[in-house]
């Protein structure tokens, strides 16, 4: 097994080599350029204005640490840094790139993208998030075309885009969803294009369905047909950040209510449940589309 792959799970010292300082040091400039003139995105739970529910904050983890030079804790967490940095420090994204953000319009990401001057296409089922994405664009002077569609049915010529990017957004797909999205990315994407995506990987809640490299060369890797790039194993670092606020409950009465009522409801996979690991993580895949 190759030990070196960038397709591979998250790790909080990622954020350290010096590809991603790079990024962080932009996004970070970004993130208050864009604060200071109003101009919004959305929170890692893909929300624009809405106050972080106590949900969020359980989601983070009881071991959560801040980043300390997070110029907006509240809203992006370190683990949507880290997507972040890990994508763009490892595509080689051409000047000027025509790129797609699935699931993304409104994020941060998306709006890094386009300060960066690509031509930003972004699509979501929120009709909202795109109208909000398209307007932030016109306040900040971005190339950014926001659209409501569905990821699995992508309205786009073939061979259209050269980069294809999703953070945080297969999970909210069925296993055949995912699978149908993936031959449509091969198909809009230019031949040398490239794909990087980001994932829950290890997420106990029954839609989850993404706990092994070999899930993510099913779901992802063959049903594209592209080859895997930086590497063809997917590697699990172990590490383990967040937790499924199913699972949570004040003290340990209530933890084994919520415990119960997972397993009778079957919200949550009952094997994990009851061997107790239950925490998670994010992954990251990236792909390529051979010459043509
Ligand atoms: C966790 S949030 C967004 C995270 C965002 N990409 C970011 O970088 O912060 C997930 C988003 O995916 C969108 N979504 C879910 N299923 C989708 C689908 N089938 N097609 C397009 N967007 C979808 C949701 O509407 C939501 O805005």
């Amino acid at each position: 097994m190759s030990l070196t792959s960038i397709s591979k799970t998250m790790d909080r010292a990622d954020l350290d080599r010096p590809e991603c300082r790079l990024v962080l040091v932009e996004l970070f400039g970004l993130m208050r350029r864009m604060q200071a003139r109003g101009a919004k995105y959305s929170s890692w739970y893909g929300a624009v204005d809405a106050w972080p529910s106590a949900w969020e904050h359980i989601n983070r983890g009881p071991d959560y640490r801040p980043h300390p030079e997070n110029p907006d804790e509240l809203r992006i967490p370190w683990f949507l840094l880290w997507e972040i940095a890990w994508l763009v420090a490892n595509t080689p994204i051409r000047p000027g790139a025509r790129i797609l953000d699935m699931g993304g319009a409104g994020s941060l990401f998306s709006c890094y993208l386009a300060s960066r001057g690509c031509e930003l296409h972004t699509i979501d089922l929120e009709e909202g998030l795109c109208v909000e994405a398209e307007n932030t664009a016109k306040k900040m002077g971005w190339r950014v075309i926001g659209r409501q569609m569905d990821m699995r049915r992508l309205e786009y010529p073939d061979a259209f885009f050269d980069h294809v990017f999703s953070v945080c957004v297969f999970e909210h797909l069925p296993v055949s969803g995912r699978v149908q999205c993936n031959a449509e990315v091969a198909r809009v994407l230019r031949p040398g294009g490239t794909v990087g995506y980001t994932f829950d990987y290890a997420n106990p809640q029954a839609f989850g369905r993404l706990d092994s490299p070999d899930d993510v060369w099913r779901q992802f890797v063959e049903p594209s047909g592209l080859r895997p790039r930086g590497g063809d194993t997917f590697i699990d670092t172990g590490h383990r950040y967040l937790a499924s606020p199913q699972c949570f409950g004040f003290g340990r009465f209530m933890r084994a209510m919520a415990a119960l009522h997972a397993l009778l409801t079957g919200s949550v996979e009952r094997p994990k449940m009851l061997s107790g690991a239950t925490s998670y993580t994010f992954g990251s895949v990236f792909m390529e589309k051979g010459p043509a």
